[in-house]
Parts: C-alpha cells; sequence; structure tokens
C-alpha cells in the first residue's frame, strides 16, 4: 500500500513552505526527496511522520489516512508505525546499544518476552550483533548510525524515513553505509522516503527521486531518466552539474552560439530561428587541440579556449570558454590554460530541453 501524499499543503506562521504536493511511495519502493537547502525536504518528512500538523491535503500510510485536516484527522507519530533515521543519530548515551534499539518496543509496550529476539535480528540485520553490550560513546560514528537504523527497523514499520542520515559521516564510511541503507531497505522491503540535497545519495540509492524546488515538486522520475533526459533545466542543473548550450535553428540545421553546425540524434526539426537549450554532461565531452584528429562519432566540435583547470585525480576538470559561454570538460588528457581547443561530442551527447 505504501504511501500516498495528496495537495500536501504546509505553512510556519503564515508563510505556507510547501505548495500543494503530491506523491506516492509504492509497497517496498525507495523514494528521494532531492532540492536544495530550504526547500521542504525536511517539512515534508515531518509531515508524515506526524511531527508537523499539516495546514492542508491528505496523507495515507499504508492505506489508513494519518493526516486530513479538513477532516480534523491527526494520527499522532507514534501510532503512525513507522521508522525515522535522522542526520544526528538521536540514540540515548546513557543505554547500551540493545538498550537504544529495543527501546521503541518498550516505549509502545510491546510484550516484553519478544524485545530480546527483535532486538538481536535487527542488530544482526544491520550488523551489529558483535556490539550489542556497547555504550554509545565507544562507537563510531558509522557504527552509531547502524544503531539508529536498527532501532528504525527494530518494530518492522510500514514505512521508513530518512533525513538525510550520511551527513555527518566521513566519505569513505558514507559510500559503504549508502549501500547498506540500500541493501536493508531492498531485503526488508519497506517503503521508504529519504531526504538528501546530495545528488550522488540521489541518484545510486533511489528507485525515484522527486525534484523538490521552493515547496514544489519539479520533476519525478527513476535516476537514468532525470540524468539523462531532464525535462526541466533546474533538475539538469541540480542533478550533475550540466551545461547548457542555446542551438538555433537556420535552414532545417541547428547552430551552436560559436556558429558550429550541430547533428543531433535523434534528429530534431525546428523553425527557421527558434532557439533550443540543449543539455551537455562534462564527462562526455572530450578535448582535441585543432590540429589534432577526433573520433568519427564525435562529428560535434565548438571552438573554444582552456580557462581554468583544476587536478582531481582520476579527470582533470576544464573550464573551456565558447564565446560567451563556459563549458566545462572532464578529460584525462592535460592541456594548458589558455590552449585553444575543440570541445568534441557525439550526436546522442545532447540532450534538448522540451519547449516550455
Ligand atoms: N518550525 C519552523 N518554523 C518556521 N519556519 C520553518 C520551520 N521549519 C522549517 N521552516 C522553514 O521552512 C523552509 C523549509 O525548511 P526545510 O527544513 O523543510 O528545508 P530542507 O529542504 O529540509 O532544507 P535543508 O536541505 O537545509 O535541510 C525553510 O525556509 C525553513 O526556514
Ligand atoms: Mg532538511
Amino acid at each position: 500500500m505504501g504511501i500516498r501524499v495528496n495537495n500536501l499543503i504546509k505553512a510556519f506562521n503564515q508563510t505556507t513552505i510547501v505548495h500543494g504536493i503530491s506523491f506516492d511511495v509504492d509497497d517496498g519502493e525507495f523514494v528521494t526527496l532531492l532540492g536544495p537547502s530550504g526547500c521542504g525536504k525536511t517539512t515534508t518528512l515531518r509531515c508524515i511522520a506526524g511531527l508537523e500538523r499539516t495546514n492542508g491535503g491528505t496523507i495515507e500510510i499504508d492505506g489508513r489516512v494519518v493526516s486530513q485536516p479538513e477532516s480534523d484527522i491527526f494520527i499522532a507519530p507514534h501510532e503512525r508505525d513507522l521508522g525515522m533515521v535522522f542526520q544526528s543519530y538521536a540514540i540515548w548515551p546513557h543505554m547500551s546499544v540493545a538498550e537504544n534499539v529495543a527501546f521503541p518496543l518498550i516505549a509502545r509496550n510491546v510484550d516484553r518476552a519478544s524485545v530480546p529476539d527483535a532486538v538481536s535480528w535487527a542488530l544482526e540485520v544491520v550488523g551489529l550483533s558483535h556490539l550489542a553490550n556497547r555504550q554509545p560513546s565507544e562507537l563510531s560514528g558509522g557504527q552509531q548510525q547502524r544503531v539508529a537504523l536498527a532501532r528504525a527497523i527494530v518494530g518492522k514499520p510500514k514505512v521508513l524515513l530518512f533525513d538525510e542520515p550520511l551527513s555527518n559521516l566521513d566519505a569513505r564510511l558514507r559510500d559503504r553505509t549508502r549501500a547498506e541503507i540500500s541493501r536493508i531497505q531492498k531485503e526488508l522491503a519497506i517503503p521508504a522516503v529519504y531526504v538528501t540535497h546530495d545528488q550522488a545519495e540521489a541518484l545510486s540509492m533511489s528507485d525515484r527521486i522527486i525534484v523538490m524546488d521552493g515547496g514544489h515538486i519539479v520533476e519525478v522520475g527513476e535516476p537514468r531518466e532525470l540524468y539523462r533526459s531532464p525535462t526541466k533545466k533546474f533538475t539538469a542543473d541540480f542533478i550533475g552539474a550540466a551545461n547548457f548550450l542555446t542551438l538555433t535553428c537556420r535552414d532545417q540545421k541547428w547552430f551552436a552560439p560559436d556558429g558550429s553546425s550541430i547533428t543531433l540524434d535523434p534528429p530534431v526539426a525546428g523553425q527557421n530561428g527558434e532557439q533550443r537549450t540543449a543539455v551537455l554532461r562534462s564527462e562526455d565531452l572530450r578535448l582535441a587541440a585543432h590540429s589534432e584528429s577526433v573520433h568519427a562519432d564525435r562529428v560535434n566540435t565548438l571552438s573554444g579556449v582552456i580557462e581554468h583547470i583544476q587536478y582531481m585525480g582520476p579527470h582533470i576538470e576544464y573550464a573551456v570558454k565558447v564565446q560567451d559561454t563556459i563549458i566545462n570538460v572532464l578529460d584525462q588528457i592535460e592541456f594548458a590554460r589558455n590552449a585553444a581547443v575543440s570541445v568534441t561530442f557525439r550526436p546522442v551527447d545532447l540532450h534538448l530541453l522540451p519547449n516550455t
């Protein structure tokens, strides 16, 4: 049954923060709310959790209406059958790992005899069985976050909610814990809503991503679809920094701002003088010296000058000035600053945004 959010409105002190958004999360599905700081992700999640009272709309969890101010329905958070994991682990410092994990069961007055088995199960799922008797102060950040995860799943909730759970971990631990959360969510097949402003987390973990901006939903799609074929400039820019190239149509052909003719695959018909925005991903572009012959696939070339270079290790990030536009290119070959270069790409590498 999952989660249904219909026309959710939330205001703080007369200011509307969430403007009537609607989305569903299917059974077993992992859905991410992705968007810039302040766009209303946490507020939306807190409304689902019942930590905020909504101003309008309906929230259903597993077929039950848990919030509907129009009919005075508001189910308290502890009666919504959900598990939550926050950025701050929020585990009790004076309780052992096992006691922390048992806490939601004790608070809900479940049969005491069933608690040890449930705790062992949850600790095993997150791989912490051997640390059951430790105190939180004796755990690493990653381990503390796994305690929080065990505590979230111990009551076999109908829904899992995550708010930036990895932000306090260092980069390597973040990658590992990311994979771990995905694995556990799929294993338990509990629908999950995950809040982040980190595009890598959203792309790698989600079945679907909901892109938000200013309390509205911009676009919804599977990670690959949103990355390769976004329909909104905001999405293209927010998920994987994109280059935007304005193409102009003349005599059935498309031209870049530097006057080069651009081939599209599949071809796109245009009216004389029509302009369209094309998205180009930095990793699809290659640089070549002007005299150099390029791979036959790379029929599209723009002429530019290298303005800025950042050495990143696995690749080099170039900012290339093409007329008035800066095009960012990731390449492995070394070029010097101020070098005149061709930026080359294949027809399939261009994605035209729909006309709005
Ligand atoms: N309790 C509150 N009272 C008043 N305004 C609030 C309250 N909580 C959130 N806001 C405002 O609502 C807006 C959205 O906040 P929210 O925390 O949902 O953003 P977010 O998308 O989670 O951002 P971030 O990525 O920074 O966590 C912000 O402008 C914030 O200042
Ligand atoms: Mg937030």
